[in-house]
C-alpha cells in the first residue's frame, strides 16, 4: 500500500493512528540529532520527523539522503506537534516515521518548486511537468476542472447537449488564419484545424438538437498575447427557437451559476449597452466599468479659441481624474505624455487641466482659456478642486482608442481596477458589417452568419452602398472586467439573406459555394431560427482569478512565439513525411 492517507489530511484528532505517506520530499531541515522533512503532494504537506533517539540509525542515514523532489513512502505515527504551524492544516502534527522507502530519486530541479520559484518563464515552461508541481499552478488547473464541471451541471440542467465535432475540417472565417493538416490519403489537399465549430453548431440546429454546446478546442493563427494562445478552449453553445433575450438570459445564468459556484460571489442582474455608447464613452466594445472616468466630449467649449490643436481636430475629448492634480507633478505629466507618445498609442499630445482652489485651473493651455471658460470644461466632468482633467484631440475614431488607453491606465494607477470586483457588462447592437479602407471590403464584424436586426433585413437586402454601414446586427459581446469573455449572435437562417452576406462580404457565388454549399443547402431543408455565443474558457479562468495571463489555466501553454517549449513544436519533418504528404505536389496543383 503506498498511502492510508494524503499529504494534506491529517490532524490533531489522528495522533496515536500509524500511517503511510507517500509524495515528494519539498526539503529537509537537519539539525544534527533530529531531522525534519516536508513530504508534498496536491493534497498539501505534512511533516515527517526523525530523531536519532527514537530510530535506528539505519533509517536516520537514509533519511539524510533524501534530496528535493525525491519521491519517498513513509510509514509511522502521528504524533502532536511541539511548535505547532498555524500556516497549513497539517500543521499541528508530524509523523514520527518507522519505515522509509525512496520511491524514485529525483536531479536536483533546476528552479524551486515551491509557492515563489526563481524560475524565469522559459525555464518554467520547458520543464512544465515540474511547475506544475508548484502549488499555486496546480490551484488554477484544478480550478479550471472545477469550472467545466459546474458549465457540464449548469448547461445540462438547461437541457443542453454535449456533442464533439470534428477537428479536421474545412476553414471557417472567424477573421484569424487557418492551422492546416495536410492529407496523406488526398494528396496535395488539406483539412484546417476548426477556428471555432461554428458552422457545425449551425447544422446541429438544422437537425434538430435544438440544443448544444462543447468545451471545446479552437485553433486560430493569430498574433499572441496574454489573453491569446493559438490553441484555447471555448464554451460553445447553440440554440434554436430564440431570440437574443434568451440567449443573453441563459448565458448570464450560466456566468451567475460559475461565480457562486467557484467563487461564492452573486452578481447583480449585468447591465447592457450599445456598442455606439461603449465606443463613445470608453473609446472601447470591451470598456472596463469597475471604474466610471467616463469620455466628456469638449468640442463646443474647446474648438475656435484659437488653440490650433484643438481648433483642427475632428474631436476634443477628455477624462477626469479624481483626486490625482497632486499626484502628478509636471515631472511626471511629462513621462504621461511620453507614455501616449509611444508608437503603441500614438498620441500627438496630452493636454492637463488641474482644478485649483477658488475656481482657478492651472494649464498648460491656460493662455488659450480663460477660467471661465475651463470653469465650463470643469462642469462638463462634474470635476472639483484637487481634480486633473486629461484632453486628448484629434481624429474621432484614434482619439477615443488613444484615451481608452490613458483611461485604463489611469485606473491602474488610481488602484481603480481591483481583481476582487466584478463587473459582468453585455454590449450589444453591434454593427453587422465594418468597412476596411486598406481592401475597400466590408468584413463581418462577428462572422458572415451573424443576422442583421430583423429591422434592418429590408435595408440590407435592398439599400445602397453607404446604408451597408449602418446596418445592425443582433450581435452581442460578454465583457467583464475589460476583457472580452464571449461573443455571440442570432445567425441569418435564410438561404438569400445568407447568399446576399457572402455578396457584401465579397464572395463570388462560386466562392460561397465552394466554401458554404452545405451549409446554404442546410438553410434549404427547414433550418430552425438560431442562435448562440461562445465563451473563451481561458479567459474565463483568469478573469474568475483576477490575473491578465490565460497561460496560467492552461496546463501546457505555448509562448509568445506559438512554441510549446516543453516538447519543442513546430519542429521539422523528414522528407520522407514531406513526400507522403504530397507538399511539393500541393505547391503545383495550385500553379
Ligand atoms: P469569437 O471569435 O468572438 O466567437 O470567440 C469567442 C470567445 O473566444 C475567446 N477567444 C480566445 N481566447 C483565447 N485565445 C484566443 N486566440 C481567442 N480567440 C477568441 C474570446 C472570445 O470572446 N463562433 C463564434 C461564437 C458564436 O458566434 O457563437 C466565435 O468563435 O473570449
Amino acid at each position: 500500500m503506498y498511502r492510508t492517507h494524503n499529504c494534506g489530511q491529517l490532524r490533531i484528532e489522528n495522533v496515536g493512528s500509524n500511517v503511510v505517506l507517500s509524495g515528494w520530499v519539498q526539503g529537509s531541515n537537519d539539525l544534527g540529532h533530529m531531522m525534519y522533512t516536508n513530504l508534498r503532494d496536491r493534497y498539501g504537506i505534512t511533516q515527517l520527523i526523525f530523531s536519532k533517539e527514537k530510530t535506528s540509525q539505519d533509517l536516520f542515514d537514509k533519511a539524510r539522503t533524501l534530496g528535493r523532489e525525491f519521491v519517498v513512502k513513509a510509514t509511522g505515527k502521528v504524533i502532536e506537534r511541539h511548535s505547532k504551524n498555524p500556516k497549513i492544516p497539517t500543521g499541528d502534527i508530524e509523523i514520527e516515521v518507522t519505515e522509509l522507502e525512496i520511491l524514485n530519486e529525483s536531479k536536483t530541479p533546476p528552479f524551486t518548486i515551491d509557492n515563489e520559484t526563481d524560475g524565469g518563464d522559459d525555464l518554467r515552461m520547458t520543464y512544465r511537468y515540474l511547475d506544475l508541481r508548484r502549488k499555486p499552478v496546480q490551484n488554477n488547473i484544478i480550478f479550471r476542472s472545477k469550472l467545466s464541471l459546474e458549465t457540464r451541471i449548469y448547461l445540462n440542467s438547461q437541457n443542453f447537449v454535449e456533442v464533439e465535432t470534428p477537428f479536421l475540417i474545412k476553414s471557417t472565417p472567424e477573421g484569424a488564419r487557418d492551422f492546416v493538416v495536410p492529407s496523406r490519403m488526398n494528396k496535395g489537399q488539406f483539412y484546417a484545424l476548426p477556428q471555432s465549430p461554428q458552422t457545425f453548431k449551425q447544422l446541429l440546429m438544422i437537425s434538430g438538437l435544438d440544443r448544444y454546446f462543447q468545451i471545446v478546442k479552437c485553433f486560430r493563427d493569430e498574433d499572441l498575447r496574454a489573453d491569446r494562445q493559438p490553441e484555447f478552449t471555448q464554451i460553445d453553445c447553440e440554440m434554436s427557437y430564440v431570440t437574443q433575450e434568451d440567449i443573453l438570459n441563459t448565458f448570464e445564468g450560466l456566468t451567475k451559476h460559475l461565480f457562486k459556484t467557484t467563487l461564492d460571489v452573486e452578481l447583480e442582474d449585468f447591465p447592457r449597452m450599445t456598442y455606439d455608447d461603449a465606443m463613445r464613452l470608453y473609446g472601447s466594445d470591451k470598456p472596463d466599468t469597475r471604474f466610471g472616468m467616463q469620455f466628456v466630449e469638449l468640442n463646443d467649449v474647446a474648438k475656435g479659441t484659437g488653440f490650433p490643436v484643438f481648433d483642427n481636430a475632428e474631436i476634443v475629448v477628455g477624462i477626469c481624474a479624481e483626486g490625482q492634480a497632486g499626484n502628478f507633478s509636471n515631472k511626471d505629466i511629462k513621462k504621461l505624455t511620453e507614455w501616449m507618445q509611444r508608437p503603441q498609442i500614438g498620441a500627438k499630445g496630452l493636454v492637463y487641466v488641474k482644478v485649483e482652489a477658488g475656481g482657478t485651473f492651472k494649464s498648460p493651455v491656460g493662455k488659450f482659456f480663460s477660467d471661465e471658460v475651463l470653469q465650463t470644461w470643469a462642469d462638463k466632468f462634474g470635476a472639483k478642486e484637487g481634480d486633473m482633467i486629461l484632453v486628448l484631440s484629434g481624429e474621432d475614431e484614434k482619439t477615443r482608442k488613444q484615451l481608452n488607453e490613458l483611461r485604463l491606465e489611469m485606473g491602474n494607477r488610481m488602484g481603480l481596477r481591483d481583481p476582487k470586483k466584478f463587473s459582468p457588462l453585455w454590449v450589444v447592437d453591434f454593427p453587422l458589417l465594418e468597412w476596411d479602407e486598406d481592401s475597400e471590403r466590408f468584413h463581418a464584424m462577428h462572422h458572415p452568419f451573424t443576422s442583421p436586426k430583423k429591422a434592418d433585413m429590408e435595408r440590407m437586402l435592398n439599400g445602397d452602398h453607404e446604408t451597408m454601414k449602418s446596418l445592425r446586427a443582433d450581435a452581442y459581446d460578454l465583457v467583464i472586467n475589460g476583457v472580452e469573455i464571449g461573443g455571440g449572435s442570432v445567425r441569418i437562417h435564410d438561404r438569400d439573406l445568407q447568399s446576399k452576406n457572402f455578396d457584401l462580404l465579397g464572395f463570388t457565388k462560386e466562392e460561397a459555394e465552394a466554401q458554404f454549399g452545405f451549409l446554404l443547402g442546410a438553410f434549404e431543408y427547414g433550418a430552425p431560427p438560431h442562435g448562440g455565443i461562445a465563451f473563451g474558457f481561458d479567459r474565463l479562468c483568469a478573469v474568475l482569478n483576477g490575473v491578465n495571463s490565460i497561460r496560467d489555466f492552461i496546463a501546457f501553454p505555448k509562448n509568445n512565439q506559438g512554441r510549446d517549449m516543453m516538447i519543442d513544436a513546430p519542429s521539422p519533418i523528414d522528407e520522407t513525411q514531406l513526400d507522403e504528404l504530397g507538399i511539393e505536389m500541393a505547391k503545383e496543383e495550385v500553379e
